[in-house]
């Protein structure tokens, strides 16, 4: 997939889960949206649990989905949050993305009044370990 990512309907796929998410230690919640090589977006949110390491990303969420509807590939991911920080992925996602992307997949940051920083995967998670340093 060449053409720009239509980032206006990952955003509206973000911005829709997000409520959704099951946040009641932190009480941050995210969305995460997916465009993926098969041309459909898939959505995610974080949940939480009480025992707090048990809890998932939102990104982790939207690449199962993406998964489990039988996509193989990451086109482009938006995130979505709150607050003063840009809501980036944290390392765990990162690398979550990295496993179905390429390093210059885009990855846009959104907050409520729409995406405030665009980044290539590369620059978020340089020199990173992936499926082809595994021999096969
Ligand atoms: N979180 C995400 O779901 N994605 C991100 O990109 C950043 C952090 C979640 C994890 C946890 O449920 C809450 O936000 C606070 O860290």
């Amino acid at each position: 997939m060449s053409a720009e990512p239509d980032f206006d309907a990952l955003f509206a796929a973000a911005a829709a889960i997000q409520p959704r998410a099951y946040a009641p230690y932190s009480r941050f919640k995210v969305g995460a949206a997916i465009l993926a090589d098969d041309g459909a977006v898939y959505a995610g949110c974080n949940v939480e649990n009480a025992s707090y390491p048990v809890g998932s990303c939102a990104e982790a969420g939207a690449i199962a989905a993406m998964i489990g509807a039988g996509a193989q590939a990451i086109c482009a991911v938006l995130v979505f949050g709150e607050g003063a920080e840009l809501v980036t992925p944290c390392g765990a996602c990162r690398q979550r993305i990295r496993e179905f992307a390429t390093p210059e997949t885009p990855v846009a940051i959104a907050g409520p009044d729409g995406i405030r920083a665009r980044f290539a995967l590369v620059e978020l998670l340089p020199a990173s370990f992936g499926p082809a340093n595994l021999p096969r």
